[in-house]
């Protein structure tokens, strides 16, 4: 009796002080583990006489129920703990600066970074991404988009040829621009379509504002009942989004591209005083991209009826803008792979162009 009154007391103890899940197991297990004394006292009760046996049960059951209580209530108190110290061991403070880690670092190339900020603007407005090959067809390049062979706009474009493909004599070009996705785009599936189209193009050219990479984006809307006034009210918004100013003032200017009828390019106002270019500011005039309504003709290459499709495209230079916008001076540098260009011109890759927060900072 009073021998399992002492262990009872001591098992208490040892439930009550141990500072560990594992401790704690350890204490449960010295009772009733297969070798505990418990189960080695209630194992014993098939040897005592009836009445001896019934008492000693009663006691056994009661020590038994309470140093499982105890257990319990202590398994509880230390996990708890446990998650707590894990909670406060794990925890970020997501305002602290990035130290002096890899990603602090690198830089985002200004290429990179304008076609984020593009793209975030346009996506904003509901356009999605697309993307094409840079090896094209002559189709995709020149025909669908309405410049037939022998057609003088073949020659304003200094095209780079690849040598006749063995399988049918066919010469493929590493695009032009990035008009071909419009052609794709179409082809992929029924309209409406909203997409811009960054990418690498490629023209045999070299001076300080052309290289033979260089990089456009492009812009297809197609739906039905569209116009002039919905290119006009896309590229105005962005415009004022890219430049963060609402001041900035547009010009339409007629012109000609085969692809597109009406066209127009599109100036943006800027004051070059001093030699120093700024935009939205004076009453200069700066060309930025060219745009229109798609051609008929376009829409029926891709098997579209333009009684019932209509739409607006737009292209423009990428690396000109990001030339324009942050006042980088040779475009040539940009391909140079020169790390401290790349430190002095690029941007924090933390920094990710939202409209929130201004597209550039
Ligand atoms: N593809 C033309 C170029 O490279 C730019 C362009 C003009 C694209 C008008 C268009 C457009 O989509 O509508 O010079």
């Amino acid at each position: 009796m009073t021998e399992i009154t002492t262990l009872a007391a001591a098992a208490e103890q040892a439930v009550a002080a141990a500072q560990s899940l594992d401790a704690l197991e350890e204490a449960r297990l010295n009772v009733l583990g297969k070798k505990g004394w418990l189960s080695a006292a209630l194992k014993e009760l098939g040897s005592l006489s009836p009445d001896d046996r019934k008492a000693r049960a009663q006691q056994l059951n009661a020590v038994k129920e309470q140093l499982g209580a105890a257990i319990e209530t202590r398994r509880t108190t230390l996990a708890d703990a446990a998650i707590n110290a894990r909670l406060k061991a794990e925890t970020l403070d997501m305002t602290l600066p990035v130290a002096d880690s890899a990603e602090a670092q690198g830089r985002i190339h200004p290429v990179s970074q304008v076609i984020d900020e593009i793209t975030e603007i346009f996506a904003a407005m509901g356009f999605t991404i697309a993307e094409g090959p840079d090896i094209e067809d002559d189709f995709h390049n020149f025909t669908a988009l309405n410049i037939p062979p022998e057609h003088p706009a073949r020659q304003m474009q200094d095209t780079f040829y690849l040598p006749p493909r063995a399988s049918d004599g066919e010469q493929m070009v590493l695009r032009t621009h990035t008009s071909p996705v419009q052609i794709r785009t179409m082809e992929s599936g029924p309209p409406p379509y909203r997409i811009v189209v960054p990418g690498r193009t490629f023209r045999s050219d070299y001076d300080m504002t052309h290289t033979p990479m260089f990089h456009q984006i492009e812009g297809l809307v197609i739906d039905r009942n569209i116009h002039m006034g919905h290119l006009k009210g896309a590229l105005v918004e962005f415009c004022k989004a890219f430049f963060e100013t609402d001041n900035v003032k547009m010009r339409f200017r007629p012109s000609y591209f085969p692809f597109t009828e009406p066209s127009a390019e599109v100036d943006i106002n800027c004051s070059r005083e001093g030699g120093v270019l700024r935009v939205g500011e004076g009453d200069d005039w700066l060309e930025i991209l060219g745009s229109g309504m798609v051609h008929p003709r376009v829409l029926q290459h891709c098997g579209l009826d333009p009684d019932e499709w209509q739409g607006f495209a737009w292209g423009m230079g990428i690396d000109r803008i990001a030339m324009l916008k942050y006042g980088i001076p040779d475009l040539r540098a940009f391909f140079d792979a020169d790390l401290r260009w790349l430190k002095h011109y690029g941007f924090v890759p933390l920094d990710v162009p939202t409209l929130g927060q201004g597209v550039a900072r």
